[in-house]
């Protein structure tokens, strides 16, 4: 995009061209800009989640829909606010990671939620499989790989009771608005790392 005012965009920046030459000064601006960039990052998600909408693949309800359903009923059930967000974004790299989209949404949330929460999120396509794989000529039981995972019943429980029940045109699904402060209070800090 063309700059129409310079000054707007006068903003300092490190002076290196390869990071062999890079000082203190630079990695102050670029640690600046950094902090700031984080401070946004649940925007950033929010707008990627609403690129689901009005995109079904066959299902009764799109896939925005299907997600904010997962949350809802995962809220209405009374879970914390990062397992709702987990449910929120659960689906969120099916846009991107086509083959592997619980990867994406795993990557994504892994800052802000616990080990449980991650497990779940990564490993939710298996599981949802239990309810599908059998008509695709696959192994419905391939969850089963993961069975020692102390991890298992409560993966098996998302999609038991959010996941697999989210594709209901009829259910009083909450819209993305009520859970946008949610997912900017989650996002708002990393709790783990690494
Ligand atoms: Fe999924
Ligand atoms: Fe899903």
């Amino acid at each position: 995009m063309a700059d129409a005012d310079p000054q707007l965009h006068a903003e300092a920046r490190a002076k290196f061209t390869a990071m062999t030459e890079g000082t203190a000064e630079d990695w102050a601006i670029i640690s600046g800009e950094y902090m700031a960039f984080a401070g946004t990052v649940a925007d950033r998600v929010l707008d990627h989640l609403r690129l689901l909408e009005g995109d079904f693949g066959g299902f009764p309800v799109d896939r925005l829909t299907h997600s904010l359903q997962t949350a809802t009923r995962a809220h209405r059930d009374g879970r914390g606010e990062p397992y709702v967000v987990m449910a929120l974004l659960h689906d969120i790299g099916d846009t991107l990671g086509t083959y592997n989209h619980p990867d994406v949404a795993a990557a994504i949330i892994k800052p802000f939620v616990s080990e449980q929460e991650h497990w779940i999120c990564e490993h939710h396509g298996a599981f949802q499989g239990y309810y599908y794989f059998h008509f695709l000529g696959m192994d419905r039981d391939t969850r089963e790989q993961f069975r020692a995972s102390p991890h298992f019943d409560a993966c098996a429980e998302f999609c038991a009771k959010y996941d697999q029940a989210a594709f209901d045109p009829d259910y009083d699904t909450l819209p993305l608005e009520f859970f946008e402060p949610m997912v900017r209070r989650v996002m708002a800090k990393p709790v783990r790392r690494g």
